[in-house]
């Protein structure tokens, strides 16, 4: 007899704390499911967002250093146009960030990059670059982007 009651105390115990330790599972549980639901569509926006304020600091530093050669809007003038569709494809970002950061030795096109020699850091070339991308989607069709200098 003593010893039964001793049991179900302790069942009862056992019970309490098994019941415990499902819901605080259940939670948890649910926790990850709500937490991996919206954290690829949080980390997409912030991408985005980042990308957006790149692609504004890039217009800025655009035309306070490259428009008066290359025109407000990228399409040429002293130095080549830049917002040729076919610039564009034919490029990848690294060559148009080694194009700004080194200049092009015994042109106009001075470097930019404080390595060597220039005003700009590496973030700002990068923004610079992706604000140059953002007009892909809209170039104008310019085969001869580069008539102006040969
Ligand atoms: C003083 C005028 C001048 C300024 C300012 C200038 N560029 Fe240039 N840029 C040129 C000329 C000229 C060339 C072509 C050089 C050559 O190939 O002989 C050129 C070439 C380039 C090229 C390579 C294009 C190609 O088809 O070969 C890129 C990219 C470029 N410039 C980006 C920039 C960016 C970005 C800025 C601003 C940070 C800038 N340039 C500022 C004159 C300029």
């Amino acid at each position: 007899m003593t010893y039964r009651s001793v049991d179900e105390g302790l069942e009862r115990s056992t019970d309490k704390w098994m019941i415990s330790g499902l819901v605080v599972m259940v939670i948890l549980i649910l926790g990850f499911l709500f937490y991996s639901w919206f954290e690829p569509a949080a980390r997409a926006d912030s991408l985005e967002e980042h990308q957006a304020s790149l692609v504004a600091q890039g217009a800025d530093l655009y035309s306070l250093n490259c428009g008066s050669c290359h025109g407000p809007q990228g399409e040429g003038g002293v130095g080549p146009g830049l917002n040729s569709q076919q610039f564009l494809a034919a490029t990848v970002d690294d060559q148009v960030k080694g194009l700004i950061s080194t200049g092009i030795p015994g042109s106009l096109m001075a470097a930019y990059s404080l390595d060597f020699g220039g005003p700009l850091t590496l973030e700002e070339i990068d923004a610079l670059t992706a604000y140059m991308r953002s007009w892909e989607e809209t170039a104008p069709d310019n085969p001869d982007w580069r008539s102006c200098c040969g």
